[in-house]
């Protein structure tokens, strides 16, 4: 187990380059596989779930080869019907993605469902509905989606509610099934139409990404292709948010503002000033910041991934604040943790009411998940005193090189990997 050890209260100052999106990197990793030629993809991101969704990919078949640091290979020619280990399966949800690729391309899948999280159960009804409309005839066995290919395809879906992951795999499946295929009520999220950009070089007729009408023409095989992948507005947003609540003036580099235009308005009613240039953003603190009410939804609303680190905002705003989260349960595990370091909390079923306090106190916390993780550093670089973080290993899954991009701006805060290093704090 790995620790971050943080002193708090420095100013962050400087820049940061942000790195390709993780989320984007594994929906096209996979994307990149349903052609059978070499996909490039550069802006690639080091974090884990790449490197777990690759040795997923490898052990059927896929090659994946890292060229050169942010530049990945893959090529699917070699794509075959293995077993994926469920030890495997279970560490990331994007090990799914695999259904629609493998439903694609060899027209029947086996793949391990992928249980629950921390965020509370992860179902994917939605997926195998989907795929049950593409022609897939699916049954679930011990732990296992067996699906496979028949004949009568429906002509259209509609998705019950906005998901990111359903659309993805439908899209992956309706690129190499026969015939036009009608996704209604598809989620419009910026990684959607990095995919459609993708497989549409890859010779793919995908209209309408970034609406909720995707319209997806059948084609008999895919080629090779090179494309760069979209910068991780989550990463900037978490940056922005840990720029405002330590009282700091720096600037976030390979950004696609429009990508943040609701975090960016939701910062800016907490006093902090955001100057937006092409592919740059700058954040200027100012204090005391002020509270404000916020409720996730799907792009282009406030996303659930920042939801966490807005929260340690709030935190230390003048006034209270009310966070309705709408998009999954459990999110609100990391206030638990941020009362141990002196906020102020309620939760109230899917509302938390945060009032804030003048300033939190350092203390030993604990990541429950991936942007929990990243809340609590937030709040360990705005504390007084020192915080130690555990269980890091879950940061790093997808944030590439978060102790040194924070270093470069100021922040006190190192990797530790044994107790008897931080003693102090424990
Ligand atoms: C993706 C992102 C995650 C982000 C989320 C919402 C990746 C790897 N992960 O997750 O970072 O927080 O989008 O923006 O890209 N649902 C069902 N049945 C299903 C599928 C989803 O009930 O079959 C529910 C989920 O439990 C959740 C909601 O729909 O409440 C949205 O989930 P979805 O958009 O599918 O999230 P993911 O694709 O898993």
């Amino acid at each position: 187990m790995s620790f971050f050890r943080i002193q708090g209260s420095k100013n962050l100052s400087g820049g940061i380059r942000i790195s390709g999106s993780k989320n984007s990197s594994l929906a096209l990793m996979v994307g990149a596989a349903l052609g059978e030629e070499d996909v490039v993809l550069t802006n690639f991101p080091q974090d884990l779930d790449a490197v777990v969704l690759a040795e997923i990919l490898r052990a059927v078949g896929v090659k994946v080869e890292e060229q050169a640091p942010g530049r990945v290979l893959i090529n699917g020619s070699g794509l075959r019907p293995a077993p994926i280990p469920y030890e495997l399966a279970r560490k990331i949800r994007g090990s799914f993605y695999i259904a629609g690729l493998m439903l694609a391309r060899l027209k029947e899948a086996e793949i391990p469902l992928p249980g629950g999280c921390f965020l509370g159960p992860r179902p994917v009804d939605f997926h195998i509905k989907g795929f049950q409309a593409l022609g897939a005839e699916v049954s679930i066995e011990h732990g296992l989606m067996k699906a496979r290919m028949g004949t009568g395809t429906e002509n259209r879906f509609f998705i019950n509610r906005s998901s990111v992951g359903t659309t993805i795999n439908l899209m992956y499946l309706a690129s190499l099934t026969p015939g036009v295929f009608v996704l209604e009520n598809a989620a419009k999220e910026p990684e959607i139409v990095d995919l459609a950009v993708l497989l549409n070089s890859m010779g793919a007729r995908i209209r309408g990404a970034g609406t909720e009408v995707i319209r997806i023409h059948g084609m008999k095989k895919l080629k090779g292709s090179e494309h760069a992948i979209i910068p991780d507005r989550i990463e900037a947003g978490t940056y922005m948010m840990a720029i405002a609540a330590t009282g700091g003036d720096a600037v976030l580099e390979n950004v696609m503002p429009d990508h943040l235009r609701t975090p960016i308005m939701k910062l800016r009613e907490t006093g902090t000033v955001v100057e937006v240039g092409e592919t740059s953003i700058r954040v200027v603190a100012k204090e005391p910041l002020q509270s404000t009410d916020l409720e996730t939804a799907p792009y282009p609303g406030f996303p659930t991934d920042l939801q966490q680190p807005f929260g340690v905002l709030m935190s230390i705003a003048n006034g209270t604040g009310i966070i309705r989260e709408t998009v999954f349960d459990n999110r609100f595990r990391y206030l638990d943790e941020l009362t141990r370091m002196g906020a102020d909390v309620k939760v109230d079923r899917d509302r938390a009411i945060i009032k804030g306090v003048p300033v939190l106190s350092g203390a030993p916390v604990e990541t429950t998940d991936l942007r929990a993780g990243a809340a609590l550093v937030i709040a360990g670089l705005a504390a007084e005193g020192v915080t130690l973080v555990s269980g890091v290993e879950v940061i790093d899954r997808g944030y590439e090189k978060i102790v040194e991009k924070l270093q470069g701006v100021g922040a006190e805060i190192e990797r530790l990997h044994t107790t008897e290093d931080c003693k102090e704090v424990i």
